[in-house]
């Protein structure tokens, strides 16, 4: 059974497309190493359909995680949102609560904080950050990076409007929007955190070298194919470190394991092996 219910141990993941997804393997080799039994399927939902295949799912389920592209739609239809969702606007992980309400949660901006910080020694603390992309990836870690103590959290979009929205929404002067076209005059940061869906339409970001010093870490929110060209640009310009989400995508789901079976695997081994199968 799993954590604090009644309901058997099924999970699954719900995107559109779905069939890449790595989260049951990374769920599987969670519950492997923590001796926890459970069972994690792959849900492929069209938009029209989500709502009610996640009800029906967790009608006898304990839980569900949330891929692309329905984070928002997931934080739409929960009967109750943590604070992590509720400024992100969009959930990532949805839980069957004993009373039968559904809870949203969003554990992607903890889980790029923790691989910044404990995986890639990417100091945050005081540390001049730009955000590029300001749709629903970017909301999901904007607070954590502020959170986790940088100086400035400077967001800029193809929209200018939208990044406008996102800096204001912050409330903080340390998060402030600046124009695309400007971005060759914005100087040098220390980490760049791309969160546009360029990479994963195909579609290659024109991007001045002068962003990158010689401290500068490159980050990919996505990884695989629609992470290459950033981290190759990233790389061409001179960063220190160029990485993708993998490591992100591994802690999100820890955070989410730790939030069902209330105990937090240790993610070193799983990272490892799916880094060595990519
Ligand atoms: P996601 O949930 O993956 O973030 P989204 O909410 O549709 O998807 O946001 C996509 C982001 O990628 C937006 O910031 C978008 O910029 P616009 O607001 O101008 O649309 C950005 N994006 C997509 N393709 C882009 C491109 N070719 N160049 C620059 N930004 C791009």
């Amino acid at each position: 059974m799993a954590h604090g219910t009644a309901l058997p141990a099924r999970y699954a993941v719900f995107g559109h497309p779905v069939s890449h997804s790595l989260s049951p393997a990374i769920h599987r080799l969670f519950g492997e190493q923590c001796g926890i039994a459970l069972e994690y399927t792959a849900i492929d939902a069209a938009a029209e359909s989500f709502a009610d295949a996640v009800h029906r799912f967790l009608a006898g389920a304990h839980g569900a995680n949330v891929t692309l592209p329905h984070k928002a739609a997931a934080f739409a239809l929960a009967d109750e949102r943590s604070a992590a969702a509720s400024r992100a606007g969009s959930a990532n992980v949805l839980t069957r609560l004993p009373n039968g309400r559904l809870a949203a949660h969003n554990t992607d901006g903890a889980g790029l904080v923790r691989d910044l910080v404990e995986r890639q020694r990417c100091a945050l603390a005081g540390a001049r950050v730009l955000l590029l992309g300001a749709g629903g990836a970017a909301r999901g870690v904007a607070w954590d990076l502020l959170d986790a103590g940088v100086q400035e959290l400077t967001i800029a979009n193809r929209t200018a409007d939208t990044a406008a929205a996102l800096a204001g929404s912050l409330g903080v002067t340390r998060g402030r929007a600046r124009y695309w076209q400007d971005l060759a005059e914005l100087g040098g940061f220390d980490l760049i955190v791309h969160a546009t869906s360029a990479g994963m339409l195909g579609q290659q970001l024109e991007l001045p070298r002068s962003l990158v010093g010689p401290r500068t870490v490159g980050y990919d929110l996505s990884y695989g194919a629609g992470a290459q060209g950033f981290l190759d640009w990233a790389r061409s310009a001179g960063a220190r470190a160029a990485c993708d989400g993998l490591g992100m995508l591994v802690e999100q789901a820890a955070d989410a394991f730790a939030l069902w079976h209330g105990r937090r695997p240790d993610t070193g081994p799983v990272y490892a092996r799916l880094r060595t199968a990519a």
